[in-house]
C-alpha cells in the first residue's frame, strides 16, 4: 500500500456527510448523534483521465445494440416479477433485511436455481465455506457451478469477479468488506461506500450482475449511510417476523422496473418458498366474525395484497394507557385516535389500543389508516365488520377521508377474493354497487355501527 498521509475526520452514519471536527448533530442531515470518527489514510488518487479519452458519447439510438434484452431468472417467479422480469445485464442489487430473517438462504437458493445452467459466484465475509455448504446441503443447493469465495478484502473480491465472469455475484455482506486502501475498519460508513461504489464499477464494466447484502438496524436504516441506497440501481427490502414463517421482500427502489413490488415467502424447513397466492395466504388464518379485525387490500406497486389489520381496545389499568403497534407507526396510531376522539366524541383516555398488521408486514402507506380507524372503532364497540367488508383509505386531520393510490387495483383484489363490500374514499372515480363510498371517519363510523 503507498504511504499517504492519515488524517481523522468525522462522517454521519445517515446521510454520509463528512466533517473535520467532530459534534452532536450533523450539520448536513440534523440528525443527532450519528458522527462517528474516521481516520483514512489518503493514497494517490485512482487515475481517471485516462480512460476518459476513450469514451465517446453515443446517440440514444444506438444504445438499444448495448442492452441485452434477456434478463437473468431468479428461478423464482414472484422474485422475477417483483424486479421487473428478472435481473438485468450489470445491474447491482441492494437486498437488506434484519439478522436471521433469511438474506443469505434466499440468496443462496437464488444461487442455486441460476448454477443450473450458469457459473455463479457466492461471496461471504460472514460464513467459512463449510457453513454455506451446510445451509446449502438443506436448502438443496449444492451445484458444481456454484462457486464459493469466502473472503472480505474487496480488492481480491474485484480481481475475483472479473476473472471469472460469472452470470451472478452475491455479495453477503456488504459491511464485512474492506478495502485496504482505507484505514478505516469493516462497516464503517467510508469502507460500505467504498465498497459499493467499487462493486457498481465492476458490475457496469463487466456486465455482471451483483446482489448486495445489507445489514440492517431494528430502527430500519441501512447499517451504513443512505448514500448506498443512491448507488445501487435496485434497493429490495426483505421484511418478517421472528417466530411467523412469513417474508415479503419488498423492492423500494428499481431503476429497472416499477418499485412497490413484492414478492411474498414463507420459512420453511428447505429454505423459503415462495407464496403465489398472498391474499388467501394472508386471509387463511382470519377469524369469522371477529371484532376489531377488518380487512385492507394494500399495495406499494401496482399488485395489491389482502391483509388483516387488528386492534385490540381494552379498559388500561395504568394511569396512562398502552399505545402497541405491530407493522404499523406508532405515532399515526397516535393521529388516528385523536381524530376518533374529536371527531366522534369517543372517549379512549382510558382504553390501551393495540394494533397489529397480521402476516409480519410493515405498512407505511396512509391508505391503511381508515381500516386501522374502524378496526378500532369496532373493538370498542365489540362489533365485527361484515365479514364481506373490506376497508381503505387516507384520514385527514379533520376526519375526512382523501383518496390514495391504486384505487382499481384494490377494488379488484378485493372483489376477486369475494369482498362485496369496499369502503373507500369519497371521490373515487369506480361506479361499482359494492362500492361504500365515505367521506369522512364520521361515514365511516355510522357504517360500522349499521
Ligand atoms: N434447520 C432449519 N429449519 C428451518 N429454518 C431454519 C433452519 N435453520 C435456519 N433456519 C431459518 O433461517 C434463518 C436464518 O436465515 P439466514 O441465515 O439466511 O438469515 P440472514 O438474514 O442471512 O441472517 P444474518 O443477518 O445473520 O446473516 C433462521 O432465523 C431460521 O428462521
Ligand atoms: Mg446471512
Amino acid at each position: 500500500m503507498a504511504k499517504g498521509k492519515t488524517k481523522t475526520r468525522y462522517v454521519c452514519n445517515e446521510c454520509g456527510a463528512t466533517f473535520p471536527t467532530w459534534s452532536g448533530r450533523c450539520n448536513a442531515c440534523g440528525s443527532w448523534n450519528t458522527l462517528t470518527e474516521e481516520r483514512i489514510t489518503t493514497t494517490k488518487k485512482r487515475d481517471y483521465t485516462q480512460t476518459a479519452t476513450t469514451v465517446r458519447p453515443i446517440p440514444i439510438t444506438e444504445a438499444k445494440k448495448q442492452t441485452d434484452q434477456t434478463r437473468l431468472s431468479t428461478g423464482i417467479k414472484t422474485l422475477d416479477n417483483a424486479l421487473g422480469g428478472g435481473i438485468v445485464k450489470g445491474q447491482v442489487l441492494l437486498v437488506s433485511g434484519e439478522p436471521g430473517i433469511g438474506k443469505s438462504t434466499l440468496l443462496l437458493q437464488v444461487c442455486s436455481n441460476v448454477a443450473d445452467k450458469n457459473k455463479v459466484m457466492y461471496i461471504s465475509g460472514e460464513e467459512a465455506g463449510h457453513q454455506i455448504y451446510i445451509r446449502g446441503e438443506r436448502i438443496g443447493a449444492v451445484k458444481e457451478n456454484l462457486l464459493l469465495l469466502p473472503e472480505t478484502n474487496l480488492e481480491t473480491i474485484t480481481t475475483a469477479i472479473r476473472e471469472e465472469r460469472p452470470a451472478l455475484v452475491v455479495v453477503d455482506s456488504i459491511q464485512t468488506l474492506f478495502s485496504p486502501l482505507l484505514e478505516s475498519a469493516p462497516g464503517s460508513v467510508s469502507q460500505v461506500r467504498e465498497a459499493s461504489t467499487r462493486l457498481t464499477e465492476v458490475a457496469k464494466e463487466t456486465g455482471v450482475p451483483v446482489i448486495i447484502v445489507g445489514q440492517i438496524t431494528k430502527e430500519g436504516s441501512i447499517a451504513g449511510p443512505k448514500v448506498l441506497e443512491h448507488i445501487v440501481d435496485t434497493v429490495a427490502q426483505f421484511e418478517g417476523e421472528r417466530g411467523h414463517s412469513y417474508r415479503v421482500l419488498k423492492v423500494i427502489k428499481n431503476r429497472f422496473g416499477a418499485s412497490g413490488e413484492m414478492a411474498v415467502f414463507s420459512m420453511e424447513d428447505r429454505g423459503l418458498k415462495e407464496v403465489a397466492n398472498p391474499s388467501s395466504f394472508f386471509l387463511s388464518e382470519r377469524p369469522v366474525g371477529k371484532a376489531g379485525s377488518v380487512i385492507f387490500p394494500y399495495t406499494e406497486g401496482a399488485k395489491p395484497v389482502l391483509i388483516e389489520v387488528q386492534a385490540l381496545v381494552s379498559k388500561t389499568v395504568y394511569a396512562v394507557p398502552q399505545r402497541k403497534t405491530q407493522g404499523f407507526d406508532i405515532n399515526r396510531l397516535s393521529i388516528i385516535t385523536a381524530i376518533l376522539e374529536k371527531e366522534l366524541g369517543i372517549f379512549l383516555k382510558d382504553r390501551d389500543i393495540f394494533v397489529n398488521v397480521v402476516g409480519g408486514i410493515t405498512v407505511k402507506e396512509p391508505a391503511v389508516d381508515l381500516a386501522v380507524a374502524t378496526a378500532i372503532v369496532s373493538s370498542l364497540r365489540n362489533k365485527p365488520v361484515p365479514n364481506n367488508l373490506a376497508v381503505f383509505g387516507e384520514v385527514g386531520l379533520t376526519g375526512e377521508v382523501r383518496s390514495v393510490y391504486y384505487t382499481e387495483q384494490r377494488i379488484k383484489e378485493a372483489k376477486s377474493f369475494g369482498f362485496d363490500k369496499i369502503m373507500v374514499p369519497a371521490n373515487t372515480d369506480v361506479n361499482d354497487p359494492s362500492l361504500i363510498k365515505v367521506k369522512n371517519i364520521q361515514q365511516a363510523v355510522e357504517y360500522i355501527d349499521g
